[in-house]
């Protein structure tokens, strides 16, 4: 290797590196859309209310240009408020249908107009005349800056004549880029957008599995020291990377104003990012959990959950994570990492294979609803479907010796059979299919009864561990109605809350169990396998209620 003892003359043609514009940005870029310029000014009045960082879309307009008056008179009003303007062509995935020319003229005139971020798509930027570029990059934006100390105070009393003064800056250049389809090339992609050496890049892919994630999160990592950047998947899949983008490194998130439904797909909104994921307090010791499913997110355990850690104080966060394989499951876990997860439909038997370890009843029932990752870095697997069964019973009777019977014989009732059993109850298998209740009971050393001398048996309990009575399912009752002879039913179908079979065990005056508190005492004995410590019990109870209370409200 050689040795230098003299400092090396630059080449005449080697170019200094370019001094990158850094503003000084929220983690959250509220999206705003318009069919018309005062719909967007209207939607960027309420998108302020809950960020100072908003994405004008310019494209969404039918002529972008006649924005341009109102966005000026509107930074001017909103002092503080950063705008970012975007008019992506319809061939790059965006609305705007000018010529190239026409979107880098509408962007410099935005920017004129205050706005001090633009977006550049990588192929008008690669398609774009240097010269062109440059002209956009020399326009300088003009706002008004708060004269006072601490611009927060400024920006809310500018309104009442607080003293303001103009401010002149260089506009900030992002380069985007954007594929629909997938993930992939993600390093290609960025080292293509910064040859242009702009002040900001976006990645932005969709992700078709989880594990695409991952490899948006790795390009954050090894990137974000060089680059001022922003790199998402879009889709359901891809929710890990809006959510722990900026926790490698990327210098924001998009996301919809509340009241909208986002203009991407899998966009949240910045209420569920704040209040629910607490996003903005998201570092590098929060501890990843979620629930893995297929679909995944109908599901109720983020709220119960991250309720929980919010009460507890637990640093944590819990995602729902929409799986298209155990082997998808199982690599998003490891690799990210997380401390542990729910498991749902179809994937709590798949599991077990990947398990070092599991609890009886996982052994027993042959399916697992719950991972943790142990210090070793292995999958440990339980069922607490068992306890959610269970504890709601002991709480109200003497388990060992009662008779009580299981209709169903799929997941939830081996939950309840196996767990029974172990309590000494005297269970009876009802099932539609006699060969499949057979089979269980005699696995887990219960009995069997047909569904029509139920009429004749004096049960302690009745469980119902089939769909029946479930929103969208087409039976109402699993049982005919003069079957019923219990003086306990347990409904494990918790949505809706008040189910046919509990209503007509109320007509009749027999006691009832909902569903809620099956789901919620499985996710309580979740929560204290993953942190140690006793759950909130209560509070995920009443979050879980009230948002099947609105959910039906809603449904009208
Ligand atoms: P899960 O894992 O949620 O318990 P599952 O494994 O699909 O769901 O099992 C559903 C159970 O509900 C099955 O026992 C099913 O009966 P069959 O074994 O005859 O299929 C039962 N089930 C589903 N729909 C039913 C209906 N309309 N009436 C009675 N039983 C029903």
């Amino acid at each position: 290797m050689k040795t230098r003892t003299q400092p090396v003359k630059k080449a005449a043609h080697v170019r200094e590196p370019r001094t990158l514009v850094r503003l000084r940005l929220e983690k959250l870029c509220l999206a705003v859309e318009g069919r018309s310029p005062n719909e967007l000014i209207h939607n960027a009045q309420s998108a302020v209310k809950e960020a100072r960082f908003i994405e004008l879309r310019l494209d969404s307009l039918p002529k972008p240009a006649d924005a341009l008056p109102l966005i000026k008179k509107f930074l001017h009003a909103n002092v503080g408020v950063v705008a970012l303007a975007t008019c992506r062509r319809k061939a790059n995935g965006g609305g705007f249908t000018g010529t190239l020319a026409a979107e880098l003229d509408i962007l410099a005139k935005a920017a004129e107009a205050g706005c001090q971020m633009v977006d550049l798509e990588i192929e008008s930027a690669e398609g774009a005349k240097a010269a062109q570029l440059e002209t956009l990059r020399a326009v300088r934006v003009k706002t008004k800056k708060s004269a006072v100390a601490g611009a927060a105070i400024g920006a809310v009393s500018s309104h009442n004549g607080a003293q303001t003064q103009e401010e002149q800056a260089p506009v900030a250049l992002m380069i985007s880029y954007h594929d629909y389809q997938r993930t992939k090339n993600l390093l290609k992609v960025a080292e293509r957008i910064e040859a242009f050496e702009p002040d900001y890049v976006k990645v932005v892919s969709t992700a078709k599995a989880l594990v695409d994630n991952l490899a948006v999160l790795e390009l954050l990592k090894r990137r974000s020291a060089t680059s001022q950047m922003v790199a998402i998947a879009m889709g359901e899949e891809g929710i890990v990377s809006r959510i722990l983008g900026p926790r490698e490194g990327g210098v924001f998130t998009f996301a919809a104003p509340s009241e909208s439904k986002g203009t991407a797909p899998g966009q949240l909104t910045a209420y569920t990012l704040r209040e629910h994921y607490r996003f903005e307090q998201i570092d590098a010791a929060t501890k990843i959990y979620g629930v893995f499913g297929n679909p995944a997110s109908q599901s109720l355990s983020p709220l119960m959950q991250n309720t929980a850690f919010r009460k507890e104080g637990v640093n944590a966060v819990f995602l729902p994570l929409k799986a298209h394989s155990v082997e998808d499951l199982v690599a998003l876990f490891q690799e990210l990492p997380m401390a542990g997860a729910a498991i749902t439909m179809p994937f709590k038997c798949d599991v077990l294979p990947h398990l070092a370890n599991m609890d009886a009843f996982t052994q027993k029932t042959g399916a697992a609803n719950t991972l943790r990752m142990g210090a070793d870095g292995k999958l440990y697997g339980f069922n607490t479907d068992v306890a959610g069964v269970v504890r709601p019973l002991e709480r109200r009777m003497r388990i060992a010796g009662a008779k009580i019977a299981v209709l169903g014989a799929g997941g939830a009732a081996r939950a309840a059979v196996f767990g029974l059993v172990a309590q000494g109850a005297e269970v009876f298998v009802v099932n539609r299919t006699q060969e499949k209740a057979v089979a269980l009971a005699r696995k887990a050393k219960a009995k069997t009864l047909k569904a029509d001398k139920l009429a004749k048996e004096n049960m302690d309990v009745l469980i119902n561990a089939t769909p029946c009575g479930m929103i969208g399912s087409k039976a109402a009752l699993p049982l005919a109605k003069n079957e019923l002879n219990a003086k306990l039913v347990f409904d494990l179908v918790y949505n809706p809350l008040e189910t046919p079979l509990i209503q007509l065990a109320k007509a009749r005056g027999i006691p009832t169990i909902s569903g809620l508190e099956m789901f919620v005492q499985q996710g309580v004995q979740q929560f204290e396998i993953w942190t140690a410590r006793p759950a909130p019990e209560a509070e995920m109870m009443r979050a879980v209620r009230h948002a099947l209370e609105e959910a039906r409200e809603k449904k009208g």
